[in-house]
Order: C-alpha cells, then structure tokens, then sequence
C-alpha cells in the first residue's frame, strides 16, 4: 500500500500539525441576558447554567467572562415593562442602554454587541410594529434604525439586526452614518430561519410571539437560495458581518455563505442547541465537553470566522486544555 491516510494519524503533534480547522478564543462571542431590576441572578430553567443579570450584577457576569478569555459579549435586554410599539427598546434609560454604561464603565475592554429587535419589547411578541394581525415592515424599520442607534449612543461597538425585516441593514447604516457613526459595524442575522431551536431563548427572554409565529419574517427551513438572496441584499445595504443562525442544523447554509460573500461570516449556536447539549449530557447519554467541542468545530470547518455559543466560556477552558485548537 502506497497511500496509507493513517500514517498523519498516528501521533498527537502530528495530527495538530496538519490540522485544517483552527479555533481560538478570539472568535468567541457570549450571548448575556440582562434584566430590568436590581440584584437579580436568576437561572434559565429551561438553559441550566445560562442567568438573567440585574445591571448591578452585570459586572460579576463580565469579569468571569474576561477570566475565561472571552472578549466579546452580545447583550439581550429584559424590559421592566413591555407596550404595543417597544417604546422601551429605544428608550434612553432602557436596559440596554443602562447595561451598556454599566458595562463599559466597569470593563471597557470588552467588546459589545447589541441584539436590536423588538420581540423582547413589544407586549405582543412580534419582532416588529403590528399593522392589525401582521408585522409592518417599513414602520418597523423606524423604530429599528432608532433603537440602533441608541444603543451606539449608549456604547454599544455594534450593532446586529435579528428582526429579518426588508431594508433593515439600509436605514441602520443610514441613521448611524447621519450620526457620524460611521465606523461602528453591522452584523446582520442576515441568514436567519424561522427555527423551533429558538424556544429555550423565548423563555428566558419572555419574548414568544402572543399569536401565529415568526414565519411572515423569518425564512423557511426548506430553502437555501432564498438565504443567498437575503446574504446579497445586505452585504448591498450594508452589513459587515453576515450570520447564520441556527448553526448546527444548518452547516450547508455556512459553507454556501461563504463562498458567496466576502465578508466575515458568523455562526450562532442557538439556545436549543445549547439546551439539547445540556439535558442530553445530564442524563448520561453524552459526554459534554466532547459534544460542545465537535458542534463548535463544526462551524468553523463549515467557514465561520466567530461562533456566538452559550458555551463560549467553557470552549475556551476546552482551548486552554488543548482539547480544541
Ligand atoms: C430576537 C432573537 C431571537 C434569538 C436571537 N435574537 C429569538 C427569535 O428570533 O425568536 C434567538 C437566540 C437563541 O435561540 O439562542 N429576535
């Protein structure tokens, strides 16, 4: 035999050597639920070690996360009270806005994204301005573009749309670039489904959908050109960073978005990915750290350059101890 492939297996620092896939800390992004209150630390039932932050206990959230080699966060805000338009969304001394002070008073050398959307805000659940039972697209697209740049006023060093409206990357840019932001960039959930992987996250951020679902904005899973289409019109609007989310279920949807832009790509290893993980590895079934190891070389062999994981900092540990890399 000539072509023996087990010869390249054969010893640890060789099989390192010829590695195609390489993953470090810097690509890490941490998704941080924080919460309208004070002195609130309250887990995620349905996304075990996952909590909801009180702006005070914020900072004991970011110095673990700065412990572990995590740089980047990306913040998703729990209103103290939610109305029919979102109001608190862009509101001045809305959480964002106020977590975003805290945070970067406390820890500036952190990176910050904001999620901008409305679901979490508006008392109906829907990621936009309701027009009688739909979502209005181009009043939405208003209160967005606000809503981003209040964020930015606040600290934010990006912002990323996930609300899948049309044009949305466009008037961002637009409002952000008027106000001399014109540095600060956009990461759009540009490649976002209209995914079941998304429930764990609705609970904790109490933001399901009061009536129908999210299938008017979000795309249809049995596409995948329609996901091209959506990366084109916001690498033209716009956008910086392109996402794909969920991750695990749509590998395809990376490796294709790759190939057509050249923008950075990210992947977002969603809540029910994360829970999956966990309640399989609590009965026993499955090893977790080899798990959350795999799923996240994964995307990156599939051509993401940043993963977004609530595993963010233990696959850190996991890089430390050489397990990945
Ligand atoms: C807000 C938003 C959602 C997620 C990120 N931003 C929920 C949704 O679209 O319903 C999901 C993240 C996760 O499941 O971890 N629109």
């Amino acid at each position: 035999m000539i072509k023996r492939p087990r010869r390249l297996r054969s010893n640890e620092n060789l099989r390192k050597m010829v590695r195609e896939t390489r993953v470090d800390k810097a690509s890490l992004i941490y998704p941080v639920f924080v919460k309208d209150g004070t002195g609130i630390q309250e887990e995620i039932p349905s996304m075990k070690g996952q909590y909801r932050y009180s702006v005070d206990r914020l900072p004991f959230a970011l110095e673990e996360i700065g412990k572990s080699g995590v740089s980047s966060v990306m913040l998703f805000g729990i209103p103290g009270y939610k109305d029919e338009k979102g109001s608190q969304a862009y509101a001045q001394d809305g959480i964002i806005q106020r977590a975003l002070c805290e945070a970067k008073r406390e820890f500036p050398d952190l990176y910050y994204i904001t999620d901008v959307c409305l679901c979490e805000y508006t008392a109906h659940g829907h990621c936009g301005m309701l027009c009688g039972q739909e979502v209005d697209n181009d009043a939405t697209l208003k209160v967005l573009a606000k809503t981003a740049l209040s964020h930015v006023q606040a600290g934010a060093d990006m912002v990323a749309p996930s609300d899948m409206m049309d044009g949305r990357v466009k008037a961002i840019r637009e409002i952000l670039d008027e106000h001399h932001y014109t540095g600060t960039p956009i990461m759009s959930y540009a490649v976002k489904y209209a995914s079941g992987f998304y429930a764990p996250f609705r609970d904790a951020a109490d933001s399901a959908p009061a009536f129908g679902d999210r299938r008017s904005y979000q795309m249809d899973y049995h596409n995948s050109r329609e996901g091209i289409k959506e990366v084109l019109l916001d690498e033209e609007e716009g956008a910086d960073i392109i996402m794909v989310k969920p991750a695990l279920s749509y590998l395809d949807m990376i490796a294709k978005v790759r190939e057509v832009t050249n923008l950075p790509v990210a992947a977002y290893s969603v809540s029910g990915e994360y829970a999956m993980i966990k309640a399989a590895a609590e009965k026993g079934w499955i090893d977790e750290k080899n798990i959350v190891c795999e799923t996240a070389v994964a995307a990156f062999r599939a051509g993401a350059q940043s993963y977004l994981t609530y595993y963010a900092k233990e696959l850190a540990g996991y890089i430390d101890e050489g397990l990945i890399g």
